[in-house]
């Protein structure tokens, strides 16, 4: 596996690269759910590429920038052990430049849910997410459902500038417990675990009420707040796959997402109907 830091290489090995190309944006401390996406990556093409940055311009102030997780020795292991073939670990000096050119999300499904609480948040994610595009240019690039938004966003950008990929969505990686896997789940503490886990369970009563027949968000919402209790909820949601938000769910059509904090760790998670 060969470990790249700076643009200007990566730019110069991606243009030697024959044959399909992979891409998976992390921001390390990796996990089974960050594996999950690699992994596929691996299958569907002939290289692929890795990204680890702790992107600072996605961290609002006050956000956990700092303290964010960083294990780039256990991070090389794992993505050598899954067969990457390139890693690419830039500093915040190599990778932006004074005053430079700002990508914007969309004033409306950018500044919803997640960018309502962290306004600007989806602004940083594309920001760099359109210079990795550019910089490994992937025939597919590998985004979790976990971020729904997130992965919604990069897919409008992708779409609406023209670039050459195709984003693959990938399903959430689930702890046996139910609790989706998350870098910042190691904030925890055990006590704070067991709280958490009223998020999938909220989630997983929302599925069972639709099975029996439940349309309706509002009644949904508020079963699933019901189990919310404990969680310092920020918002609890249903909106289709275009992020337009549903008063009646729309089988095959909808997602119900949650994100709230335990205790000062902010979870969020989400399931697609
Ligand atoms: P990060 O939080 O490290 O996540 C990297 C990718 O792993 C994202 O696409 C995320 O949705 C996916 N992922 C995280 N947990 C997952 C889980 N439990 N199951 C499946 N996929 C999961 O998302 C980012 O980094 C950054 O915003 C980034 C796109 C790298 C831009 O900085």
């Amino acid at each position: 596996m060969e470990i790249l830091t700076t643009p200007q290489e990566l730019q110069q090995t991606r243009a030697t690269l024959k044959g399909s190309v992979g891409f998976v944006p992390t921001m390390g401390a990796l996990h089974k759910g960050h594996l999950s996406l690699i992994e596929k990556s691996v299958k569907e093409n002939d290289f692929t590429i890795v990204s680890i940055f702790v992107n600072p311009t996605q961290f609002l102030p006050g956000e956990d920038f700092n303290k964010y997780p960083r294990k780039l020795e256990a991070d090389k292991e794992i993505c050598k052990r899954a067969k990457v073939d390139l890693l690419f670990t830039p500093t915040k000096e190599s990778i932006y430049f004074e005053d430079e050119v700002l990508v914007k999300a969309p004033k409306v499904k950018g500044y919803i849910l997640e960018g309502h609480f962290r306004p600007g948040h989806f602004d940083g994610v594309l920001q760099i997410v359109n210079k990795l595009l550019n910089l490994t240019r992937p025939t597919r690039a590998y985004f979790g459902k976990k971020d729904a938004q997130q992965l919604y966003l990069v897919q409008k950008m992708v779409r609406e500038f023209y670039l050459p990929t195709k984003i693959v969505g990938c399903e959430i990686v689930r702890d046996s417990d139910g609790l989706a896997l998350s870098s910042r789940n190691i904030y925890l503490s055990p006590q704070e675990r067991d709280i958490a886990l009223q998020i999938p369970r909220s989630l997983k009563r929302a599925v069972k009420l639709i099975q029996q027949g439940e349309r309706d968000s509002k009644k949904i919402k508020e079963e699933m707040l019901k189990l919310l209790k404990p969680i310092r909820v920020e918002y609890v949601e249903i909106v289709d796959r275009e992020f337009n938000f549903l008063e009646q769910i729309q089988p095959s059509n909808t997602i119900i997402l949650v994100a709230g904090y335990v205790g000062s760790t902010r979870l969020i998670d989400n399931v697609w109907i």
